[in-house]
């Protein structure tokens, strides 16, 4: 692995086969070893310089050279479309969701829950779940509706992407762009978690402003790899999601066979736990934006398509504060996630693995639990530890799917019933 900064024009370049790389030339008339260039492109051509993304790959086979793809219907809770009937503005939490029946790959494991947008549109965010038990063995997934953010919560996953291996578990994340045909591999038989699908502007980091030019997620924390190969010709199947649904054809040898590439489109990974967490040392709560790890702009200044935020172990010391996070109706959507403990503006009935969708201007804070136990806490320096909850924030409302809206937990609304009144002198 080595050193990738997101939103940065920073370079690679990697060859695992030594001469595999064209030097001086990205298109050379005869590339080294006979491999075919291939440019993959993250933004327009046209983009600013510094937001300017795309690699150059150098392969066995073209990726042109396929037959015609036909729907798959082998995933039936992946990419279903959402509710067509009008949604009405209420919160909504879901337990975990069920484990997969045997055989359910990472592909045909993974459930889609909310998504906002079209991805024609180049807009909104999708979440995902996923529960599988099976490696993704002669088969490679490709989402051409956006780039892939997979935040495991149980087991690990190794990516085996067409431009090279990445090994996350839990507490870590990991970045699959937009076009990038990969397989997955479940080094512990099975594997839960989330996956966010950004059909807009790339993620990065955030700007830091008063900050300074340290802290949150640090540039030199987020790795991407060394290029990676196999040469396999035996038949292969390549399943794309595109414009919202899946497709499916079949290669007669392996796509994931780029000997040597370079450019700044690239996966990466990056461990939570690097996270150099900010918060207030005065009083007040922080509005959650202190917390950003990535961010997809809109074309709006400010106003991010998506944020992804996380909730990490930190430390407590406001004073005269009501610590957890107060009441809000927010313009911005929230959907949550849970990687492990427990998330301290809930008390209970939010588990690791479940998720709740708190969509625009819906009304929400702490359960009854957690505001009683606030109001009235000792207000010692206090350490939230062995945590790990994430946000992936909107502009756009999301709409559940199908699946979603039917499984939703039938009581949510019961954690804010009968808080006292105010009483006035
Ligand atoms: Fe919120």
């Amino acid at each position: 692995m080595t050193e990738y900064i997101p939103g940065f024009a920073n370079h690679v370049s990697t060859e695992a086969v030594p001469g595999a790389l064209p030097i001086g030339r990205n298109s050379p008339q005869k590339p080294p070893f006979g491999l075919y260039a291939e440019q993959l492109s993250g933004t327009a051509f046209t983009a600013p310089r510094h937001e300017n993304r795309r690699s150059w790959l150098y392969r066995l086979r073209p990726s042109a050279e396929h037959p015609p793809f036909v729907r798959y219907d082998g995933a039936r809770q992946f990419a279903p479309g959402t509710v067509a009937e009008p949604l009405a503005p209420n919160r909504l939490r879901w337990d975990p969701i069920a484990e997969s029946a045997p055989g359910a790959d990472l592909i045909d494991g993974m459930t889609t829950m909310l998504a906002n947008r079209d991805p024609a549109d180049l807009e909104g965010v999708v979440l995902h779940l996923y529960s599988a038990n099976k490696d993704m063995n002669a088969r490679v997934f490709v989402d051409a509706d956006g780039e892939l953010l997979f935040v495991p919560q149980d087991g690990r996953l190794t990516l085996l992407t067409e431009l090279g291996r990445i090994d996350i578990e839990p507490g870590q994340i990991a970045l699959v762009p937009r076009g990038v045909r990969f397989r997955a591999l479940l080094p512990d038989g099975h594997a839960r978690g989330y996956v966010a699908e950004n059909h807009g502007a790339l993620f990065r980091l955030p700007d830091l402003g008063p900050i300074g030019a340290n802290g949150l997620a640090n540039p030199r924390d987020f790795e991407t790899p060394v290029a990676w190969f196999e040469d396999r010709d035996e038949p292969f199947e390549v399943v794309q999601k595109y414009l919202g649904s899946l497709w499916t054809t079949t290669l007669h040898h392996s796509p994931l066979d780029v000997v040597a590439w370079h450019g700044n489109l690239t996966p990466w990974r990056y461990d939570l736990s690097r996270f150099n967490t900010i918060n207030t040392v005065s009083f007040d709560h922080p509005d959650p934006s202190i917390f950003t790890v990535l961010t997809s702009p809109s074309d709006v200044p400010g106003r991010a398509n998506a944020d992804f935020v996380i909730f990490p172990p930190r430390w407590m010391v406001a004073e005269g504060t009501f610590r957890p996070p107060w009441f809000h109706r927010n313009v911005m959507s929230e959907a949550m996630g849970l990687i492990t403990g427990a998330y301290d503006a809930k008390a209970e009935g939010f588990q690791p693995g479940g998720l709740s969708l708190h969509n625009l201007l819906s009304g929400h804070g702490p359960d009854k639990a957690t505001w009683d136990a606030a109001s009235n806490a000792d207000l010692k320096p206090h350490k939230i530890d062995g945590t790990m909850a994430f946000m992936l924030e909107s502009c756009w409302p999301y709409k559940p799917t199908r699946f979603a809206m039917a499984h939703a937990q039938p009581d949510y609304d019961e954690c804010w019933a009968d808080f006292p009144k105010a009483k006035l002198p």
